[in-house]
């Protein structure tokens, strides 16, 4: 169940038999030269619409935007503070708490929001603590490739090739998602230089040129895409239910 595209009355309904809810979570930034600037808020987006399909779980709207100050020099990277990015996790939470929502399980596409989304849902809890708030709520964030079909099948698919940023992977689901958006692109060197801890946005730059982490994109497609989905959301189904049951 998409929350955009349902209405108050059908919430208030759903609320009667769940107290979950899914929130996709991504980026807006450089996926290297094939990759789609909204890889990580479309990768998390489509699964995430994949599970609630699937099982009939709630969908909130994406937050498509993440903590990308790393990839602000390549054009049209946009990046949230994580002081702002961990408000409007608050904020979001916050809401559909007071209407009822408890399991908030947010699927992930972007590594570089771990650490300010993980505060967010420590500064929720501590008010809790603090008692400066009442409705008890649980968070918990996964990457949507986080699952074991998915990491296996990317292992598979990718030997050596799949990388940190602007995977082999992602840029393959994003392609199966948005099959009218697919780029072609030359890569040199083919498989982009492997992770080292880097600074700023122009430190990353002059690390990363392409803007590539260890991985060879050219061989992403559509059809590497659908296995992956498929992978992804049988993993993320599973790990819903058991946050739900926890
Ligand atoms: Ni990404």
């Amino acid at each position: 169940m998409q929350l955009a595209l349902s209405t108050w009355p059908e919430v208030e309904d759903y609320l009667r038999g769940s107290d979950g809810m899914i929130v996709p979570i991504g980026s807006v930034e450089q996926h290297g030269p094939n990759g789609l600037i909204g890889t990580d808020h479309l990768d998390a987006e489509f699964v995430a619409r994949g599970v609630g399909d699937a099982i009939g779980a709630a969908v909130a709207p994406t937050l498509a935007y993440g903590m990308s100050q790393h990839h602000l020099a390549f054009k049209g990277s946009a990046t949230l503070r994580p002081s702002t990015l961990m408000l409007v996790v608050r904020d979001v939470v916050e809401s559909f708490a007071l209407h009822g929502f408890r399991k908030f399980f947010f699927i992930n596409g972007h590594g570089g929001n771990v650490a300010t989304v993980t505060a967010a849902f420590d500064e929720l809890y501590a008010a809790r603590s603090l008692r400066a708030a009442d409705a008890p709520v649980q968070c918990r964030m996964t990457f949507w490739s986080a699952g074991e079909r998915c990491r296996k099948l990317g292992e598979q698919l990718y030997p050596g090739a799949n990388g940190a940023h602007a995977t082999a992977a992602e840029v393959s689901l994003a392609q199966y998602y948005q099959q009218e958006h697919i780029k072609h692109a030359q890569m040199t060197p083919k498989v982009a230089a492997p992770s080292s801890p880097f600074f700023e946005a122009a430190d990353y730059r002059r690390r990363f040129p392409d803007g590539r982490i260890g991985s060879d994109p050219s061989l992403s497609t559509p059809e590497h895409g659908k296995l992956l989905y498929e992978a992804a959301v049988q993993d993320m189904i599973e790990a819903y239910q058991a946050f739900l049951a926890y």
